[in-house]
């Protein structure tokens, strides 16, 4: 640990562990460590270094801006260096820019920026000679970097030859791939056996830096062009930032997306904000904004200092990925049976919060990535994803640890676990038995849209599940009891007496919650299916089976022949109706609920326009985000216009509404030669509807 080490060795250790990240981050494309880590390790040794400038030697990792090239390419000296931007991470650091920046200019009045998103891919420059592209590099250390020009002329968005009188014109930019194109790009490697990528950017750079051009042709990478060497400023037909950007785009180079020209620093932060909100929705990583003055003139009286300009500033988003300790591995009761290892993790601020609790989705993910207690572990937490542990660290994996397993028994309940052949998921056995999935079946049951009973929380269920309540009068003994519910037909016997007994309900929230349940005893029939969780049966599938059956009673006697009759309803959905109406714990919820007044409304017909107008009676299929219409709203006016959305892409359907960020179904949809459309299609095709075409 830091403290106990002499500041020498520190300094030797610091450096031998960037050198090594270093290379497996610049070589190998594979890094060890997550940015944020690698920046303190890097950050710490520079404070080091300024303490005790003795320390410094010409090797450290801070006497240089990158790693040196690999040797497979060969090497080409920029003629201007690549340099680095100055990062800030706070709203102070930004303001303080700003002052560096009117101070220097000795400007009152706000500046104006050129502000753009911050691409997380790697930077390259492009050099033209008489418009022809003649030469492509990689940053590099900052000063040579490595000749892929080959590679670079595979990217069809870069222009080969473009149409200028200036004899030399160098570009800058950055590569990177599309989210979509990298996670299809891993399920191919994955197949093949072969090595899967951390991250798009990594991706990027393993893919532009083959051997083999015909490899980094077949891997989709993108290229956007943000600056132009400064030398050839003066002869270049703007006077500012922005206006040199729409020369390139005159050009044909793909100009970063999403740019603007704004004032001071209200405008900078407002930029950040608006971008940071839409960034998970954005078809690549970016990891901040860039800020660059924008008058050229300016950028030249401020120059450079050491390794970046002056002029520009890199503002951060939290860093998504974050070291930290795994602690310990729980295994949780989800609603069907299913067992989900939790990891347990020392504390981390990740993502702009602090995470004790990530996910680790399955035993066979928990298996591929071989995590276990005691390793430190790499935390990801991405926009409003659930947080998720990506990797371990196997350098700083402590002796004596074990491998994970599932349990043979339910946490909760005791009940056998089962792991059918072929599926991932692990199950409990114990049915309604078990109070995990007790809780969660109730929850489910509850939820707004299933009966919608307002009030019947977590805090409450649990209680309700598990508690030994007692009836007031005496204080509960050391003995178990048997909770007050036990299936969703107990919730409409519960009185208000009995409420009160629990925790925390006062007479008055009692009351409520009885009046609530009560309430909740006339649902439509396709929410009442929906509450009952049968596995597979999701809102849509509900809605569906609610229409086609009309009534409780058809739907409960119907066999698979009958069920697959239904639109969208395949073998498997099928099957696992037919299984759940047939088990006689089902059939006897049911009863009860029946019997304690549970009536649920007969669904209407369908729709009598169906069959008429450009969405009645047509299946549609959203994927992806639609910028301008939640997924909830365009299901809604499609179902209010006689169309149907269905979750998953087969021959019957009509629409695949396709968004940013589509993946597996639009792909089904293309192989199905289903017809693709955007929002802006299906917003016209919902008004044709209105209109009445
Ligand atoms: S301007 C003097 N603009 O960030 C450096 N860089 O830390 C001028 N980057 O290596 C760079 N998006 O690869 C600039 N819109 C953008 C950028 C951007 C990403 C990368 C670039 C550079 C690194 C600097």
């Amino acid at each position: 640990m830091a403290g106990a080490q002499e500041p020498a060795a520190r300094a030797a250790w610091l450096r031998q562990e960037l050198q090594r990240h270093a290379h497996a981050y610049y070589v190998l494309d594979a890094p060890t460590l997550p940015d944020a880590e690698y920046d303190r390790l890097f950050r710490e040794l520079e404070a080091l270094e300024q303490t005790a400038p003795g320390l410094v030697t010409p090797d450290s990792p801070t006497q240089r801006v990158g790693a040196a090239p690999s040797t497979a390419f060969a090497s080409v000296a920029h003629r201007v260096p690549m340099l680095s931007l100055n990062n800030a991470f706070s709203d102070d650091e930004v303001v303080a820019f700003d002052r560096r920046v009117r101070e220097a200019l000795g400007r009152v009045e706000p500046v104006a920026y050129a502000v753009e998103p911050k691409f997380d891919g790697l930077a390259v420059s492009l050099t033209y000679v008489d418009g022809q592209l003649a030469t492509g590099a990689t940053r590099g250390d900052g000063e040579a970097g490595e000749d892929v020009t080959a590679n670079l002329r595979t990217l069809q968005s870069i222009p080969l030859r473009i149409d200028t009188a200036l004899p030399l014109l160098e570009v800058r930019g950055e590569v990177l791939m599309r989210r979509r194109d990298f996670i299809r790009m891993n399920e191919a490697q994955r197949a093949r056996g072969e090595r899967e990528f951390v991250n798009p950017r990594n991706a990027a750079a393993g893919s532009l830096r083959q051997l083999d051009p015909a490899v980094t042709a077949a891997r989709r990478l993108w290229f956007y062009a943000y600056g132009v060497v400064a030398g050839e400023a003066d002869l270049l037909p703007a006077d500012c930032h922005g206006a040199l950007m729409d020369w390139l785009a005159g050009l044909r180079f793909p100009v970063v997306p999403d740019r603007a020209v704004v004032a001071g620093v209200d405008g900078l932060l407002g930029y950040f904000r608006d971008i940071g909100e839409r960034r998970s929705a954005l078809p690549y990583d970016i990891d901040g904004v860039v800020y660059k003055v924008d008058a050229l003139a300016d950028q030249q009286r401020l120059g450079f200092v050491s390794r970046a300009p002056r002029f520009a500033l890199a503002h951060k988003f939290p860093a998504e990925e974050a070291l930290t300790e795994l602690v310990g591995i729980d295994v949780q009761v989800g609603r069907t049976g299913a067992l989900t290892p939790v990891a347990r993790l020392r504390p981390v601020f990740v993502g702009g919060v602090t995470v004790t609790n990530a996910t680790l989705h399955n035993e066979d993910e928990v298996r591929r990535k071989d995590v276990r207690v005691g390793d430190t572990v790499v935390v990801r937490r991405a926009g409003d994803v659930i947080p998720e542990v990506a990797r371990t660290v196997p350098e700083r994996r402590p002796s004596g640890t074990i491998a994970f397993t599932m349990p043979a028994n339910c946490p909760v309940c005791g009940s056998a676990v089962a792991k059918p052949e072929g599926e991932a998921i692990s199950r409990c056995t114990g049915g309604l038995f078990c109070a995990a999935q007790r809780k969660q079946a109730l929850l489910h049951f509850a939820s707004r849209r299933a009966m919608d009973i307002e009030g019947l929380g977590e805090k409450l269920v649990d209680q309700l599940v598990s508690a030994s309540a007692s009836d007031g009068a005496v204080e509960p003994v050391l003995e178990l009891r048997a909770p007050l519910v036990r299936t969703p037909a107990d919730l409409y016997r519960l009185t208000v007496t009995q409420v009160g007994t629990l925790e925390r309900m006062a007479e008055k929230s009692a009351r409520n919650l009885v009046e609530a349940i009560d309430v909740s005893r006339r649902p439509p029939l396709a929410r009442f299916v929906f509450a009952l969780g049968i596995r597979n049966v999701g809102e849509t599938t509900a809605r569906d089976l609610a229409r086609h059956f009309g009534t409780l009673d058809a739907l409960m006697t119907a066999a698979e022949p009958a069920l697959l009759q239904v639109p969208d309803v395949g073998p498997v959905v099928a099957q696992s109706i037919a299984t759940f109406f047939a088990q006689p714990h089902n059939r006897e919820v049911i009863d009860a609920l029946l019997a304690a007044g549970v009536d649920p409304q007969a669904a209407a017909p369908p729709p009598a326009q169906a069959g008429v107008g450009p969405v009645a009676g047509r299946t549609f299929v959203l994927t992806g985000t639609l910028p301008g219409l939640s997924r909830d709203a365009a299901r809604v006016r499609i179902e209010a216009a006689g169309g149907k959305v269905a979750g998953s892409v087969s021959k019957k359907t009509d629409y695949v509404v396709a968004g940013e960020e589509a993946g597996s179904k639009l792909e089904k949809a293309r192989a199905l030669g289903v017809t693709v459309i955007d929002e802006a299609g299906l917003q016209s095709l919902l008004q044709q509807a209105a209109d009445g075409d």
